[in-house]
């Protein structure tokens, strides 16, 4: 067998201990160096993202929620802890910051695992833990978690799942601290706009989230798995009679057979060469339906885990979102009207073309009328036209090219009347997708080219002026090349190419000011490994990458790039440049 991407499929059905549940890249893992020094220092590895910058002057409460060693957890019940309000700075009023922070060291061997963290039963972060070295490594994730502060103010459980295997071979064990910091900032009452959007609580955060997740007690994490593209996972809830505003944050990570999807071929082409791997072409979307309508969709951005594609890629400086997964935000204000009635409705979660695993979970934050006990609302259009994704297949024995694309669009408008008035919502989503596969060399090279572009929006008015509206125009381009050598005697080399980028523009606006923002993130990587059985022996991997955010509340630039495990070049600053770009923000 010639061609890489299978050659991974073939050492997973070697390993039927390690299945379902960790990403495919655990196949992969590095042979243990010898540590150079008796005294090694541990290499800090890091995602590029901008900074969080607490408010000035104000007071800081940390409190360590949770400390483990997470050594054989798989299958395991998540490690949980109780999260107390800090009582030591009595805040009177909600954190203007919250921050979450999750800390950990490792050393030894040991594969790259996917892990969440769940407060109340809300999930606050879904991540992937940075694959250790004979000298150690340390690495922190930071994630601003103001979003979930009604779940902050009362005691709730703080639940981890990392579901790690410790043997003979792989040693490493994971020493975890969790953190949660809020900041308060005492003048950030009288700053307050009192527009009617403020008001009506856009830009605040929520009043209620009600988490759309499994509960505990549970051998596993409070994610739902949805194992092929017939599972649909449901869950069902109900809401506050008071509720007039609603939105479905979902998270969503992708493992073994699908880990990587956009690379896996039509099932044509598996059959036609009668291989043993995963196929069902390289397009897939997360459903989120609400008794039984489809409410919004997600095309993911392609994150890659620090063990993906070649793990001497991702280090020190890691892919894009795998130290803190990019969630997707779907409003469902405009359906709130069939909810309303306190009766229990259901969510459910399903992934088009789907493959083992995805996981996939998700929070319905709410915002409440404090001066009324009941809203009542209804659904005045809604448009969810099917659609099935193009596809042009060119293939002869293992080599061949295929060319998937497809497009949608979803919209649905709905009011909701509260002592804000009758406010009347709009939500969209516009989505292309486009795959270029190639394979060559009689199977040997693959080539990916895809680019996801996932725009969506809210307008919000009252019956005569606009009260508030947010634009989001997401671009997720991805290249990948692998090229491998024959396997022989259980070895084999890989090179690999990978260009990912995550790019986005957001513009949220009232009458009284707006904000705007755009990043570019873009990561370049390079590398050649030798592998045997599922562990890596030797190669270089380098990487650059160019991170440039810019809003109307501050801008952050970094440039980095590395080799076998060295900073090369590091730049950094908060400089904006002149020209914000308004006007290309279609
Ligand atoms: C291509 O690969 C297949 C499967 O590994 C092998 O049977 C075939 O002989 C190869 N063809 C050439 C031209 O190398
Ligand atoms: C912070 O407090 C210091 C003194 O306590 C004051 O000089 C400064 O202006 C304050 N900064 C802001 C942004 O309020
Ligand atoms: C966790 O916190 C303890 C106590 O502050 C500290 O000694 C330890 O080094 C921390 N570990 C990590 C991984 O941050
Ligand atoms: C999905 O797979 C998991 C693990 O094999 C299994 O426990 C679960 O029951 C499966 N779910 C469905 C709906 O088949
Ligand atoms: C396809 O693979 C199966 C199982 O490996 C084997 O039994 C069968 O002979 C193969 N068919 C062809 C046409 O190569
Ligand atoms: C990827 O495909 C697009 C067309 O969809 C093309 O413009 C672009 O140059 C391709 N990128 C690479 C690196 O080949
Ligand atoms: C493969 O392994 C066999 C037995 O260990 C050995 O004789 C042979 O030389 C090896 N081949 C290569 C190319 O390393
Ligand atoms: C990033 O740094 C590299 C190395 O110094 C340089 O060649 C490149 O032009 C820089 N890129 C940007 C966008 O500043
Ligand atoms: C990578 O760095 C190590 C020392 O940390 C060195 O021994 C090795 O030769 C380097 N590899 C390459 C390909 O430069």
């Amino acid at each position: 067998m010639d061609c890489p991407i299978f050659f991974f499929f073939l050492l997973l059905t070697l390993l039927p201990t390690l299945s379902a549940g960790f990403p495919r890249s655990k196949l992969l893992t590095l042979e243990l160096e010898q540590s150079q020094t008796p005294t090694p220092t541990p290499t800090t590895f890091f995602q590029v993202t901008r900074p969080i910058t607490p408010p000035p002057n104000s007071t800081h409460c940390s409190t360590l929620v949770l400390t483990h060693d997470f050594a054989y957890t798989y299958t395991k019940p998540p490690v949980t802890s109780l999260y107390n309000p800090p009582t030591h700075c009595t805040p009177r009023a909600p954190p203007s910051l919250a921050v979450l922070e999750f800390s950990s060291t490792c050393i030894g061997r040991q594969f790259d695992r996917i892990f969440g963290v769940w407060l109340g039963g809300a999930e606050i972060l879904r991540s992937c833990t940075a694959e250790p070295r004979a000298s150690g490594i340390a690495w922190s994730v930071q994630k601003d978690i103001t979003s979930y502060s009604s779940l902050l103010s009362r005691p709730q459980t703080l639940a981890v799942y990392l579901g790690n295997i410790v043997d003979a071979t792989y040693t490493g064990v994971y020493h975890v601290n969790v953190s949660i910091h809020l900041y308060f900032d005492h003048r950030a009452a009288d700053k307050k706009k009192a527009s009617a959007a403020a008001a009506a609580g856009f830009g605040s955060p929520a009043d209620l989230i009600v988490p759309l997740s499994r509960p505990l007690p549970l051998n596993d994490g409070l994610w739902f798995q949805v194992n092929d593209s017939t599972d649909i996972e449901t869950e069902q809830f109900v809401v506050p009679a008071n509720t007039f505003r609603a939105v479905l944050e979902v998270y969503v990570s992708f493992h073994s057979d699908d880990e990587f999807w956009y690379s896996n071929p039509p099932d044509e082409y598996i059959s036609a060469n009668n291989l043993s791997s995963p196929g069902n072409g390289a397009f897939r979307e997360v459903t989120v339906s609400l008794d039984g309508d489809l409410v919004g969709v997600i095309w993911p951005f392609t994150v890659i885990y620090t063990g993906g594609i070649n793990p001497l890629l991702w280090r020190p400086i890691t892919g894009v979102g795998s130290f803190d997964l990019p969630t997707y935000d779907i409003d469902v204000t405009p359906f709130l009207g069939k909810v309303l009635d306190g009766k229990k409705h259901t969510i459910g979660f399903g992934v088009t073309n789907g493959l083992d695993v995805w996981y996939v979970d998700g929070n319905l934050h709410l915002w409440l009328d404090s001066k009324s006990s009941y809203t009542v609302g209804s659904l005045i259009e809604y448009k969810a036209p099917g659609f099935r994704p193009s596809l042009v297949s060119k293939f002869k024995g293992l080599d061949g090219s295929f060319d998937t694309r497809a497009h949608r669009q979803i919209s649905a408008t709905g009011w909701v009347k509260s002592s804000h008035g009758k406010i009347t919502t709009n939500f969209f989503q516009r989505l292309d997708y486009e795959n270029l596969m190639e394979f060559k060399g009689n199977g040997s090279v693959q080539v990916v080219n895809q680019t996801i572009e996932f725009s969506y929006g809210t307008y919000a008015k009252h019956p005569a002026t606009v009260l508030y509206s947010e634009q989001v125009y997401r671009k997720f381009p991805l290249y990948l090349y692998t090229g491998s050598s024959d396997e022989v005697n259980d070895s084999y080399s890989l090179d690999a190419n990978v260009m990912l980028g995550y790019d986005e523009k957001r513009f949220s606006g009232e009458r009284f000011g707006f904000s705007f923002s755009t990043l570019r993130n873009l990561q370049n990587a390079q590398g050649t490994m030798y592998v045997k059985g599922n562990l890596v022996t030797g190669g270089l991997g380098s990487t650059q990458e160019v991170y440039r955010y810019e809003s109307t509340e501050g801008c952050y630039f970094r440039n980095v790039s590395s080799s076998n495990y060295t900073i090369l070049h590091d730049e950094s600053g908060n400089s904006c440049t002149e020209d914000l770009g308004y006007s290309s923000i279609r």
